[in-house]
């Protein structure tokens, strides 16, 4: 099949790439030429393990290609992905539409023979029902179906997300345009992937429904681990205990500085806005909102309460800046609440991050970016722990003590033992374990 995608973020590129190894021809289209030039020759524009290799191989097999120019791309392709950006609007929280509605214009004025338009973009309940407007302004009904096709893509973990998905989501219900969906991800019928097709609204409030649900549960656990602050239990066994339960399922159960990243604060927020919007409010998820704001900012007291009380004149050594690991986006990231609260509290900040410290430099400031885990917390006054990456997990712990003014370690991500910790003389204060 050929298939289109308009928009080489993070969605668009990974979608594409993993369709071209699937075996399909597909050509990514961007506006920005400089990003065009750029994967033309290998460089990839963001942090995805195994993007770089997936690229190249399907580059080297002409089976994906990267254009600036829309109309060859579009006029010969069996299916057209919508995979632009759909930023909270400023000032009221609603997704902004004008990239989706953008690209539709240049599909109904490029598009040739029967074509399925595909939106992947995370959109609004009825944002197709738009985009087939405004192509049926320009095209006869039968020549065109638009269908919704969510994705459901961890940052960090995308290729494998996409390979091997624990469902595809499929919102049409005109036949043909069914086949080329199935034809498309056929590849994923060897490991009987559940192929799901719903009507297109449907599919489009599934991802919001996902995305608000896992931000619920995160949410639930958080505040369950202040409870366990204060009655001495501990959070990591209650998500073990509960997550045991198949009802509840043991993922998205860790406790941590409240989420962040580019899509649970923009979803929860757009799906919010849709559910007021259509009097039909969702108040849990009004509540997680505002609940994981306050999250973030608590846990700059949490770190000044650990050492005593007063940071000003401190140095705090600070080990992951990304709002997750393995990534380098840094967009809601908790540190970007954690680390000017500090600052402001009167302490000084060193940082490490393996990824994200170049885009963190432009959110952030006055920080003094280290080498590596080690070198930031030379001479520091407290090692904090914002962010999970493989490489803090095993430190070797006899040398940050001997690097560390004090043996005050805070890690907001459990991934330290407490009674290890203990024993070996830090004052180690996490999430959830008293
Ligand atoms: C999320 C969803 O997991 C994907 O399925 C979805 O496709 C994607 O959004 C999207 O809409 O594009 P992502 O934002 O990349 O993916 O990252 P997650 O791994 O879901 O983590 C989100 C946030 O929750 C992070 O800040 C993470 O640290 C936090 N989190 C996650 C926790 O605090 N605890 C957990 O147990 C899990």
């Amino acid at each position: 099949m050929r298939v289109t995608m308009i928009g080489t973020g993070y969605v668009g590129l990974v979608s594409g790439a993993c369709f071209a190894d699937f075996g399909h021809v597909v050509t990514c289209v961007d506006k920005d030429a400089s990003k065009i030039e750029k994967l033309k020759a290998g460089e990839i524009p963001i942090y995805e393990p195994g993007l770089e290799d997936l690229v190249e191989t399907n580059v080297k097999q002409e089976r994906l290609f990267f254009t600036t120019d829309p109309e060859e791309a579009i006029k010969s392709a069996d299916a057209v992905f919508i995979a632009v950006g759909t930023p909270s609007r400023r000032g009221d929280g609603h997704a902004d539409l004008s990239y989706v509605y953008g690209a539709a214009e240049e599909i109904a004025d490029l598009m040739e023979g029967y074509t399925v338009v595909v939106t992947k973009s995370t959109v609004p309940v009825g944002t197709g029902d738009e985009v087939e407007a405004i192509i049926a302004k320009k095209r006869a009904r039968d020549d065109f179906a638009v269908v919704s096709n969510p994705e459901f893509l961890r940052e960090g973990a995308a290729i494998k997300d996409f390979k091997i998905p624990d469902r595809v989501v499929v919102g049409t219900e005109d036949q043909r345009a069914m086949e080329v969906m199935r034809e498309l991800y056929r590849p994923l019928f060897l490991n009987e992937t559940p192929i799901l097709f719903t009507n297109r609204r449907t599919s489009e409030l599934i991802k919001y429904a996902a995305n608000a649900f896992l931000a619920v549960k995160i949410t639930f656990i958080n505040e369950i681990a202040d409870l366990c602050e204060k009655v001495g239990a501990n959070v990591q066994e209650v998500s073990r205990g509960i997550g045991l339960d198949n009802r509840i399922g043991k993922k998205f159960l860790n406790a941590g500085p409240g989420y962040g990243g580019s899509c649970f604060p923009k979803d929860t927020l757009a799906l919010t806005k849709t559910a007021n919007d259509h009097d039909s409010p969702i108040r849990i998820v009004d509540t997680v909102v505002e609940v994981n704001a306050a999250r973030k900012k608590a846990m700059a007291d949490k770190i000044i309460a650990a050492m005593g009380g007063d940071v000003s004149g401190k140095q705090i050594a600070v080990l992951g800046l990304a709002f997750k690991q393995n990534t380098d986006d840094m967009r809601d990231a908790p540190s970007l609440d954690i680390l000017p609260a500090l600052q402001k509290a009167g302490a000084t900040i060193r940082a490490y991050d393996p990824a994200s410290m170049e885009e963190a430099a432009k959110h952030l400031s006055d920080i003094q970016f280290c080498d590596g885990p080690y070198h930031a917390i030379e001479g520091a006054d407290a090692m904090v722990i914002i962010t999970e990456w493989d490489q803090f997990r095993a430190l070797d712990m006899k040398r940050v003590q001997d690097l560390l003014k004090t043996n005050t370690v805070i890690d907001l991500r459990n991934i330290y033992s407490k009674p290890d910790m203990e024993k070996r003389g830090f004052n180690y204060v996490s999430i959830g374990r008293p």
